[in-house]
Protein backbone atom coordinates (compact mmCIF):
# COMPACT_ATOMS: atom_id res chain seq x y z
CA UNK A 1 0.00 0.00 0.00
CA UNK A 2 1.36 3.73 -0.37
CA UNK A 3 -0.40 5.08 2.15
CA UNK A 4 2.19 6.40 4.19
CA UNK A 5 2.77 5.34 7.54
CA UNK A 6 4.28 7.29 10.50
CA UNK A 7 5.15 4.27 13.62
CA UNK A 8 5.59 5.60 16.78
CA UNK A 9 7.09 2.56 19.63
CA UNK A 10 8.04 3.27 23.15
CA UNK A 11 7.21 2.12 26.84
CA UNK A 12 4.40 3.43 28.85
CA UNK A 13 4.88 7.16 29.75
CA UNK A 14 6.93 7.95 27.22
CA UNK A 15 4.63 10.23 25.86
CA UNK A 16 3.64 8.38 23.09
CA UNK A 17 0.00 8.49 23.41
CA UNK A 18 -0.03 12.48 23.72
CA UNK A 19 2.65 12.77 21.05
CA UNK A 20 0.80 10.60 18.95
CA UNK A 21 -2.34 12.37 18.61
CA UNK A 22 -1.09 15.96 18.19
CA UNK A 23 1.33 14.51 15.50
CA UNK A 24 -2.30 13.01 13.49
CA UNK A 25 -3.91 16.16 14.34
CA UNK A 26 -1.09 17.70 12.82
CA UNK A 27 -0.54 15.96 9.60
CA UNK A 28 -4.38 15.42 9.31
CA UNK A 29 -3.66 11.90 9.71
CA UNK A 30 -5.74 8.85 11.34
CA UNK A 31 -4.69 7.01 14.22
CA UNK A 32 -4.44 3.56 16.20
CA UNK A 33 -4.27 3.50 19.38
CA UNK A 34 -3.18 0.16 19.51
CA UNK A 35 -2.25 -0.20 23.25
CA UNK A 36 -6.27 0.36 23.34
CA UNK A 37 -6.98 -2.80 21.68
CA UNK A 38 -4.97 -5.17 24.12
CA UNK A 39 -6.29 -3.39 27.22
CA UNK A 40 -10.01 -3.50 25.70
CA UNK A 41 -9.40 -7.25 24.89
CA UNK A 42 -7.85 -7.43 28.94
CA UNK A 43 -10.86 -5.93 29.93
CA UNK A 44 -13.46 -7.87 28.55
CA UNK A 45 -11.64 -11.06 29.30
CA UNK A 46 -12.10 -9.77 32.84
CA UNK A 47 -15.61 -9.34 32.43
CA UNK A 48 -15.95 -12.92 31.40
CA UNK A 49 -13.82 -13.73 33.98
CA UNK A 50 -11.37 -15.32 32.17
CA UNK A 51 -8.11 -16.58 33.56
CA UNK A 52 -5.68 -14.34 31.63
CA UNK A 53 -3.12 -16.74 31.56
CA UNK A 54 -5.69 -19.46 29.45
CA UNK A 55 -4.55 -19.12 26.13
CA UNK A 56 -7.06 -20.97 24.66
CA UNK A 57 -10.16 -18.94 26.14
CA UNK A 58 -8.30 -14.99 25.58
CA UNK A 59 -7.66 -15.71 22.11
CA UNK A 60 -10.93 -16.57 21.25
CA UNK A 61 -12.11 -13.11 23.86
CA UNK A 62 -9.78 -11.44 21.11
CA UNK A 63 -11.46 -12.81 18.33
CA UNK A 64 -14.77 -11.92 19.12
CA UNK A 65 -14.43 -8.55 21.06
CA UNK A 66 -15.89 -5.77 19.25
CA UNK A 67 -13.64 -2.87 19.81
CA UNK A 68 -14.53 0.61 18.37
CA UNK A 69 -13.67 3.78 18.61
CA UNK A 70 -15.71 6.99 18.62
CA UNK A 71 -14.20 10.43 17.61
CA UNK A 72 -15.64 12.58 19.54
CA UNK A 73 -17.25 15.96 18.29
CA UNK A 74 -16.46 18.54 20.29
CA UNK A 75 -12.89 18.02 20.78
CA UNK A 76 -12.91 15.76 23.76
CA UNK A 77 -11.08 12.54 23.78
CA UNK A 78 -11.96 9.42 21.72
CA UNK A 79 -14.30 6.81 23.40
CA UNK A 80 -13.60 3.66 22.80
CA UNK A 81 -16.65 1.01 22.88
CA UNK A 82 -15.29 -2.30 23.87
CA UNK A 83 -19.01 -4.53 22.91
CA UNK A 84 -20.83 -1.42 23.08
CA UNK A 85 -19.80 -0.14 26.43
CA UNK A 86 -17.90 2.83 26.56
CA UNK A 87 -15.04 1.65 28.92
CA UNK A 88 -12.62 4.43 27.92
CA UNK A 89 -12.02 5.46 31.47
CA UNK A 90 -11.90 1.22 33.11
CA UNK A 91 -8.67 1.08 29.80
CA UNK A 92 -6.57 3.65 31.32
CA UNK A 93 -6.37 2.53 34.74
CA UNK A 94 -3.01 0.51 35.66
CA UNK A 95 -4.65 -2.36 36.28
CA UNK A 96 -6.31 -2.30 32.78
CA UNK A 97 -2.49 -1.62 31.46
CA UNK A 98 -1.44 -5.21 33.74
CA UNK A 99 -4.42 -6.92 32.23
CA UNK A 100 -3.11 -5.81 28.77
CA UNK A 101 0.32 -6.21 29.19
CA UNK A 102 -0.21 -10.07 30.47
CA UNK A 103 -2.68 -10.90 27.32
CA UNK A 104 0.02 -9.48 25.17
CA UNK A 105 2.45 -11.49 25.93
CA UNK A 106 0.22 -14.46 24.07
CA UNK A 107 1.22 -15.31 20.56
CA UNK A 108 -2.34 -16.27 19.41
CA UNK A 109 -3.72 -12.97 20.71
CA UNK A 110 -1.77 -10.71 18.80
CA UNK A 111 -2.19 -12.76 15.93
CA UNK A 112 -5.88 -11.90 16.42
CA UNK A 113 -5.58 -8.26 16.84
CA UNK A 114 -3.01 -7.81 13.22
CA UNK A 115 -6.08 -7.58 10.99
CA UNK A 116 -8.08 -5.15 12.76
CA UNK A 117 -4.81 -3.06 12.71
CA UNK A 118 -3.80 -3.21 9.27
CA UNK A 119 -7.48 -2.33 8.40
CA UNK A 120 -6.67 1.06 10.53
CA UNK A 121 -3.74 1.50 7.29
CA UNK A 122 -6.47 4.42 5.25
CA UNK A 123 -5.69 7.11 2.99
CA UNK A 124 -4.43 9.76 3.83
CA UNK A 125 -2.32 8.47 6.23
CA UNK A 126 -1.56 6.77 9.59
CA UNK A 127 0.13 7.53 12.78
CA UNK A 128 0.70 4.16 14.26
CA UNK A 129 0.81 4.27 18.29
CA UNK A 130 2.37 1.04 20.50
CA UNK A 131 5.48 -1.17 20.83
CA UNK A 132 5.54 -3.57 17.71
CA UNK A 133 4.08 -0.85 15.22
CA UNK A 134 7.36 -0.42 13.02
CA UNK A 135 8.66 -3.93 13.97
CA UNK A 136 5.74 -6.19 13.37
CA UNK A 137 2.65 -4.79 12.06
CA UNK A 138 3.97 -2.05 9.43
CA UNK A 139 7.60 -3.07 8.83
CA UNK A 140 7.40 -1.29 5.54
CA UNK A 141 6.12 2.10 7.46
CA UNK A 142 8.58 4.83 5.38
CA UNK A 143 8.62 7.24 8.93
CA UNK A 144 9.53 5.38 12.20
CA UNK A 145 10.14 6.81 15.59
CA UNK A 146 11.25 4.80 19.28
CA UNK A 147 9.93 7.11 21.69
CA UNK A 148 11.38 6.86 25.68
CA UNK A 149 12.36 8.81 28.42
CA UNK A 150 13.79 7.48 32.18
CA UNK A 151 11.72 4.99 34.37
CA UNK A 152 11.38 7.44 36.70
CA UNK A 153 10.02 10.27 34.21
CA UNK A 154 7.60 8.43 32.86
CA UNK A 155 6.29 7.42 36.45
CA UNK A 156 6.42 11.18 37.09
CA UNK A 157 4.66 11.64 33.58
CA UNK A 158 2.06 8.81 34.21
CA UNK A 159 1.32 9.93 38.28
CA UNK A 160 0.14 13.21 37.09
CA UNK A 161 -2.06 11.94 34.64
CA UNK A 162 -3.54 9.81 37.01
CA UNK A 163 -3.91 12.78 39.89
CA UNK A 164 -5.81 14.56 37.29
CA UNK A 165 -7.92 12.19 36.78
CA UNK A 166 -8.69 12.05 40.72
CA UNK A 167 -7.64 8.37 40.79
CA UNK A 168 -5.39 7.45 43.80
CA UNK A 169 -2.06 6.36 43.59
CA UNK A 170 1.58 6.48 45.06
CA UNK A 171 4.85 7.42 42.87
CA UNK A 172 6.78 4.77 44.26
CA UNK A 173 4.43 1.93 43.41
CA UNK A 174 3.31 3.54 40.02
CA UNK A 175 7.52 3.55 39.10
CA UNK A 176 7.47 0.11 40.39
CA UNK A 177 4.55 -0.86 38.09
CA UNK A 178 5.87 0.70 35.14
CA UNK A 179 9.02 -0.86 35.57
CA UNK A 180 7.78 -4.13 35.91
CA UNK A 181 5.18 -3.71 32.98
CA UNK A 182 8.60 -2.66 30.94
CA UNK A 183 10.49 -5.90 31.55
CA UNK A 184 7.47 -7.74 30.87
CA UNK A 185 7.15 -6.48 27.69
CA UNK A 186 10.73 -6.39 26.53
CA UNK A 187 11.71 -10.16 27.57
CA UNK A 188 8.52 -11.41 25.95
CA UNK A 189 9.28 -13.45 22.84
CA UNK A 190 6.73 -12.16 20.90
CA UNK A 191 6.81 -9.22 19.13
CA UNK A 192 9.25 -8.01 22.20
CA UNK A 193 9.26 -4.11 23.03
CA UNK A 194 12.47 -2.96 20.88
CA UNK A 195 13.32 -0.38 18.05
CA UNK A 196 13.09 -1.08 14.57
CA UNK A 197 16.41 -1.06 13.09
CA UNK A 198 15.60 1.60 10.96
CA UNK A 199 13.19 3.69 13.44
CA UNK A 200 14.57 7.33 14.47
CA UNK A 201 15.07 6.74 18.41
CA UNK A 202 13.88 9.73 20.44
CA UNK A 203 14.64 10.41 24.60
CA UNK A 204 12.18 12.79 25.67
CA UNK A 205 13.53 12.87 29.24
CA UNK A 206 13.52 16.61 30.38
CA UNK A 207 12.00 17.34 26.70
CA UNK A 208 8.64 19.79 26.85
CA UNK A 209 5.51 18.63 24.54
CA UNK A 210 6.14 20.89 22.10
CA UNK A 211 9.94 20.00 21.19
CA UNK A 212 9.37 16.27 20.73
CA UNK A 213 5.96 16.98 18.41
CA UNK A 214 8.40 19.10 16.43
CA UNK A 215 11.08 16.09 16.11
CA UNK A 216 9.02 13.81 15.09
CA UNK A 217 7.07 15.91 12.53
CA UNK A 218 10.14 16.07 10.96
CA UNK A 219 10.39 12.48 10.46
CA UNK A 220 7.70 12.47 9.03
CA UNK A 221 8.40 15.06 6.55
CA UNK A 222 11.61 13.91 5.65
O1 LIG B 1 0.40 1.62 25.25
P1 LIG B 1 -0.41 1.05 26.38
O2 LIG B 1 0.13 1.35 27.73
O3 LIG B 1 -1.86 1.40 26.24
O4 LIG B 1 -0.33 -0.55 26.18
C1 LIG B 1 -0.78 -1.43 27.17
C2 LIG B 1 -0.04 -2.77 27.04
O5 LIG B 1 -0.44 -3.41 25.81
C3 LIG B 1 1.47 -2.66 26.96
O6 LIG B 1 2.08 -2.73 28.22
C4 LIG B 1 1.85 -3.86 26.11
O7 LIG B 1 2.02 -5.01 26.91
C5 LIG B 1 0.64 -4.09 25.23
N1 LIG B 1 0.85 -3.64 23.87
C6 LIG B 1 1.49 -4.48 22.99
N2 LIG B 1 1.63 -4.12 21.69
C7 LIG B 1 1.17 -2.95 21.25
C8 LIG B 1 0.54 -2.05 22.14
C9 LIG B 1 0.40 -2.42 23.46
O8 LIG B 1 1.93 -5.55 23.36
N3 LIG B 1 1.32 -2.63 19.96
Amino acid sequence: SSVPILTIDGPSGSGKGTISRLVAEKLGWRLLDSGALYRAVGYAAGMEGLDLSDAEAVTRCAQTTKIRFQAATDGSDTRVLVNGHDATDELRTETAGAAASAIASIPSVRQALVEMQLGFRKAPGLVADGRDMGTVIFPDAPFKVFLTASAAERAKRRYKQLKEKGLSVTLATLQREIEARDARDASRTVAPLKPAADAVFIDTTGMGIDIVVAKVLAVAQS
